[in-house]
């Protein structure tokens, strides 16, 4: 049954597949448009439906296939439209329902999608339904809203609710009481908001009604039911219409008093998302939630933004400050910069958690603006080379695309722009587009006095017109990109994402995207004013450069490795054409430690070396802890080991351990020599002997290290061992014969004998034995196994006597994994190659280090003085949460069992 579970859960990761996302979205881009400011039809001076259709052939030329639009319906306009006095009717001031109808129409006609703004969490304070409900608790809509009858004592910011400043919404005083306002109201005393005053929040009920406060109703009470279904009633009314789906403001926001989230989760999850999926299969629902390891992986939204509101946003990557603006804003230089003095650590932390965490479920969203906050195109970064930059990355990073109307040609953010709406400072991201050189650049034909927000008024201000006409434009750039988007798998949504340059070097970014199939793509973003270079893994062959905006931009195979250099204010994307590459490591990652290498055996005539890593000078309390890491086939390509396991013995050795490399002895393969190292004897089984040998190697690596543990230090009871390939079977095996009490392990090490942990990376399952029917497995749970074989079950690695059974194909592999009852595992295949060298370093690292953390370490066996900084690392709650899985072709990860 497990085995099953996992083969088709890698069926679905495989074909990206996900159940319930509409079959376009993959391939779709989207084109936000604020309808007040795109195009005026009847000369009012606000943009309105009619002026957007009149646009649609110009939005299918950028290359866009989906439109959301900011709320159209009958509003107050105490919030931009987002205070809405009727939900079932477009506002007169952008036309009739009939002008939607028409707008879906002639929108599908060319192959566009338009997604509209459900503002599921509250209504303006003018609506009939709340109008009637602060009259009295018995009429129809009484329920919708929520009314304290007191107001419990306790903290507030007065004002957080609708503040602009997520510092201030977020910080501890801004509870559901900072939401509380005072009224005079027949219901009153208080109704509760959910942003400005004139929004008061839709009742979905509390996550934990507190009986002291009658107002706090159950989620399943009937108020919020009754809510629900308006909900569901406004969702069909427009999705009946033809209308594509919904991006849902503020979607985390609907059950009060739900600090984790869960009951709101569980409302979309168990209630809404399943109706909808059954109602809708080709709807997409989009949240604006700012988290979307809650909103896509468990709420069951299709996409969420990465923008900037919430824990996790872009703002280290584009804004001066935290947001670019508000009190509490850190003043700090974005990366996206000619300065060249910003970092990416910061970004890349939030990002890649993000990004793992919807893997398999939909995508991480990160739009070029929106009508919340600074344009792209803002002081400091205005110039079109610029803004190429800044859009190469918006356009070729995975997930669906969002470019905020305007962004296309740079539209320029307008800081003096005054209050319209309510908006505050968001009025200056809000501004009319700029069309052409008649009156008001094409907007609107109203009087300049009477246009919806001030246009900039400089005569070289850039229009749709003069980008046209300019082949160097940012806009033809950015529809070159899209069509590249389009052409090249590698470069779409569902291809994954890694980064390739490191967080210390941060300029040029070099981001890997890669497909299922193999396909490659290297972009390479150089925002800083100078010509920067970078020093890269040494690929196969040069990639092809087929896309970007520089002057100049490099890419040299050297000695030292792969060097990309490119000018500045840059971007380049590279397409690999082998899909197979298969990288060599550069030979210069020399380890800090200090390394003593050691005979510990003496094998044919042969001795047998032992590396072993540990900084001599440093002070311990304690013994050390010991990780021996042995080989597979890649010992023979040799600086690909100093590359993959230098730096993690350097920062292990930081942290007290000992680290062993030792030499390795598979008869496929060769040693340090180069030559093969083994010749089994007669009637061995050769596979079974390359095994036990390297089981013996490890044996008596260990007694040596038993036996010198005075010498080094060194705490013989806690001796992890690991490996990668054939050193991942073998370090299997060696635990697995001491489990079982083969006479190997009994012959070659001390009685009594186990290691503190067994950590096979890599290594397809393989276990063999005296008496291999019975598998046993005393290490439980094994910490970890990173397997890779083959997706198709016919490929097998025969052995003589055993045809069919000892196989790297998924049907062997379950079997055994089943037995060991693994709790974790990455199950990686690519059609029976061999991938261990394909594994991403960083990643490695990190996956060795916090799991020897969780082993061994725990603060209780060695204190080390004067630890140089460590990268991370991880701590046992989020261990499981920071393996990146999209790096590779397929992964599987189980969890919990
Ligand atoms: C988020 C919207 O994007 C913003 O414009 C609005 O003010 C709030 N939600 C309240 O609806």
């Amino acid at each position: 049954m497990k085995k099953a579970l996992i083969l088709l859960w890698l069926t679905a990761i495989c074909t990206g597949a996900f159940a319930a996302q509409p079959s376009w979205l993959k391939d779709a881009v989207f084109y936000q448009i604020y309808p007040s400011s795109y195009q005026d039809s009847d000369g009012n001076g606000i943009g309105d439906i009619p002026g957007i259709i009149s646009r649609l052939d110009y939005i299918q030329s950028i290359g866009v296939t989906a439109i959301w639009l900011n709320p159209v319906y009958v509003s107050g306009w105490t919030d931009g439209g987002y205070d809405i006095i009727d939900f079932y009717r477009v506002d007169p001031r952008f036309g009739t329902n009939a002008d939607l109808a028409e707008l879906l129409r002639q929108a599908h006609a060319r192959g566009i999608k338009i997604v509209m703004d459900l503002v599921a969490g509250h209504s303006s304070d003018q609506c009939e339904w709340f109008l009637q409900s602060r009259e009295g608790a018995d009429l129809r809509y009484s329920d919708y809203y929520i009314w304290p009858s007191f107001k419990p004592d306790g903290g507030t910011t007065p004002g957080a609710g609708g503040s602009l400043d997520d510092a201030v919404r977020n910080s501890a005083g801004a509870s559901l009481l900072s939401k509380f306002v005072a009224t005079d109201a027949p219901r009153g005393p208080y109704y509760i908001k959910n942003f400005f005053d004139t929004q008061p929040a839709l009742n979905f009920g509390f996550a934990n009604p507190d009986p002291a406060h009658p107002w706090e109703q159950a989620v399943d009470a009937p108020g919020p039911m009754a809510m629900r279904r308006e909900l569901k009633n406004i969702i069909s009314f427009w999705m009946d219409k033809g209308v594509d789906g919904f991006r849902v403001d503020m979607a985390a926001s609907l059950v009060k008093n739900d600090p984790d989230k869960a009951a709101t989760i569980k409302l979309w999850n168990e209630d809404l998302m399943p109706w909808f999926e059954a109602e809708y299969p080709e709807g997409v629902l989009i949240a604006e939630w700012f988290n979307p390891s809650q909103s896509v992986a468990k709420a069951g939204f299709d996409l969420d933004f990465f923008c900037h509101d919430g824990q996790y946003n872009y703002s280290t990557l584009f804004f001066f400050g935290r947001r670019g603006f508000g009190p509490n804003a850190v003043q700090a230089t974005p990366y996206f910069d000619k300065a060249g003095t910003g970092e990416l650590k910061t970004w890349y932390d939030l990002y890649t958690y993000q990004y793992n965490a919807v893997q398999g479920h939909g995508y991480v969203c990160m739009p070029s603006g929106n009508h919340d906050f600074n344009r792209v195109c803002t002081e400091g970064r205005t110039t079109a080379e610029e803004l190429k930059v800044a859009m190469t990355f918006f356009l070729t990073m995975p997930g669906v695309p969002f470019i905020y109307y305007g962004d296309e040609i740079g539209l320029k953010q307008n800081p003096a722009a005054p209050s319209t709406d309510g908006s505050g400072f968001r009025a200056g991201c809000r501004i009319p587009m700029l069309w052409d050189a008649t009156a008001n650049a094409g907007f609107s034909t109203a009087p300049i006095e009477k246009i919806y927000i001030p246009q900039d008024p400089d005569p070289n201000r850039m229009t749709v017109e003069k980008a046209e006409a300019d082949p160097a434009s940012l806009l033809h750039y950015v529809r070159t990109l899209l069509t590249l988007r389009k052409e090249v798998p590698a470069l779409g949504a569902d291809a994954s994402w890694r980064l390739v340059s490191t967080l210390d070097q941060p300029y040029p970014m070099v981001y890997e995207r890669r497909t299922a199939a193999g396909e490659r793509c290297w972009v390479v973003l150089n925002p800083s004013g100078k010509q920067v270079s970078v020093t890269l893994p040494t690929e196969a062959s040069a990639p092809e450069l087929i896309g970007g905006s520089y002057k100049k931009c490099s890419y040299k195979q050297t000695k030292k490795g792969d060097v990309i250099q490119i000018s500045p204010v840059s971007a380049a994307i590279f397409k690999f054409n082998s899909s197979r590459a298969f990288p060599q490591w550069p030979s210069a990652v020399v380890s800090k430690a200090d390394k003593t290498t050691v005979e510990f055996v003496v094998r044919d005539d042969k001795p047998i070396l032992m590396d072993i890593y540990q900084f001599k000078g440093q002070k311990t309390e304690g013994k050390r802890p010991v990780f021996i890491y042995s080989f597979g086939g890649a010992w023979a390509m040799g600086s690909r080991v100093d590359a993959l396991c230098n730096p993690l013995y350097d920062h292990l050795c930081e942290k007290g351990w000992v680290c062993v490399a030792i030499d390795y002895r598979l008869g496929s393969a060769r040693g340090r020599d180069g030559k093969p190292l083994i010749t089994p004897p007669e009637g061995y089984n050769p596979f079974q002997y390359s095994i036990d040998i390297g089981v013996e190697d490890l044996y008596a690596a260990t007694s040596w290290l038993i036996e010198h543990a005075d010498e080094y230090n060194i705490d013989p009871e806690k001796i992890v061992i690991s490996g990668s390939s054939a050193g991942a079977i073998n370090s299997m095996n060696a635990e697995y014969y001491i489990c079982s009490g083969h006479s190997l392990a009994k012959e070659n090490l001390p009685d009594g004998f186990n290691y503190a942990g067994v950590m096979p990376m890599a290594g397809a399952v393989y276990l063999t034995g005296d008496n291999d029917t019975e598998l046993r497995w005393d290490k439980r749970p094994c910490p970890m196994c990173f397997f890779h074989g083959a997706s198709d079950p016919t490929v097998t690695f025969n052995v003589e006597n055993n045809p069919g059974r000892h196989g790297f194909g998924p049907e062997y592999i379950g079997q055994q994994l089943d037995t060991l009852d693994v709790p974790y595992m990455l199950y990686e295949y690519a059609g029976g190659d061999h991938v261990m060298a394909l594994l991403p370093l960083k990643w490695f690292w990190n996956e060795i280090d916090s799991f020897l953390d969780r082993i061994v370490v725990e603060g209780q066996n060695i204190k080390v003085h004067a630890v140089e900084t460590s990268p991370k690392p991880r701590t046992n709650e989020n261990w499981l949460d920071t393996v990146r899985p999209g790096q590779f072709n397929a992964v599987n990860r189980m969890r919990g069992r």
